[in-house]
């Protein structure tokens, strides 16, 4: 797997800050990208951007709130600044919350719309200005299992649903960059379980989260990190949709 003709270009990605989007950025610093970690934590992203700096990739840190268009907006304006705009997106921040649609909050769906979907969306749509007359570029949405079939028994229907969006986004969007003859990429990554700060959210309970990771041998983020790179290892005429990898325990 080479990701020699990504080395220089520019990526983004989302959720810089832990777990996936972090393990992301370690394996794409090594192949030479030039990064931008976006987040809301800005101490997190700080010591990432340190530890990649040390090794010899050039990275800037653009402290995000993915809810709120203006900073999305901002983030990408950082972005062109440094380095003229996007060559790779990786779309990787998202949350779910453990609830079920008879007593879910409208404010915790809200957040998980706005961040998994509508944030997404709008990172896509300026990535793509950004993209515009290159020979090569690439978004990657991470998704999950959870975009394939809802999980039974996990109160995460309502994330389910909104990874479901995010597959019918990768999908539409594949069909509309063909019929505009456009050598940008679309796929996505679909996780099962991954030993993440995700859980620790879902719950809001750190000690819930950690457990959620006892029942069997998790992924780990490095395992989706891999993934990311064997998707942009491509050569430019594969273009690979969906990757689904789970715990090899993971039923479903
Ligand atoms: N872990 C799993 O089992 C699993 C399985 C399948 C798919 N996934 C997907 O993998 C992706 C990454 O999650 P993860 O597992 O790495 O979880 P994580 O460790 O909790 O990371 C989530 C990231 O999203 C960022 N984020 C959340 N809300 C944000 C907002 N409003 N603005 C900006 N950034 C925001 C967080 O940064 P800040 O808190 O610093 O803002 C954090 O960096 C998600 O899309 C998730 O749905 C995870």
């Amino acid at each position: 797997m080479s990701l020699s003709r990504w080395a220089g270009k520019a990526a983004l990605i989302t959720g810089a800050s832990s777990g996936i989007g972090l393990a992301t950025a370690r394996r794409l610093g090594q192949a030479g990208m030039k990064l931008a970690l976006a987040a809301r934590r800005a101490e997190p992203l700080d010591s990432l951007k340190n530890e990649l700096t040390a090794a010899g990739t050039e990275t800037i840190v653009v402290p995000t709130d993915l809810r709120r268009d203006e900073s999305i907006l901002a983030m990408f304006d950082a972005v062109r600044e440094a380095w003229g705009g996007v060559d790779v997106l990786i779309n990787n921040a998202g949350l779910g919350r453990n609830d079920t649609i008879a007593e879910g909050k409208t404010e915790d769906w809200r957040e998980v719309l706005e961040v998994n979907v509508l944030a997404l969306t709008v990172c896509i749509r300026e990535a793509l200005v950004d993209m515009a007359g290159k020979a090569d570029a690439q978004i990657i949405n991470i998704s999950s299992v959870a975009a394939h079939r809802i999980p039974p028994g996990r109160n995460a229907t309502f994330y389910g649903a909104s990874k479901h969006a995010v597959r019918g986004i990768t999908n539409g969007l594949r069909d509309e960059l063909v019929q505009q003859g456009s050598p940008v990429k679309i796929g996505m990554i679909s996780p099962g379980l991954v030993e993440t700060g995700f859980h620790a959210a879902f719950y809001r309970d750190e000690q819930k989260g950690q457990e959620a990771y006892t029942r069997f041998k998790a992924l780990e983020p490095v395992d989706i990190a891999d993934a990311v790179v064997y998707m942009l290892s491509t050569p430019p005429h594969v273009q690979i949709n969906d990757i689904i990898l789970r715990p090899l325990a993971q039923p479903h």
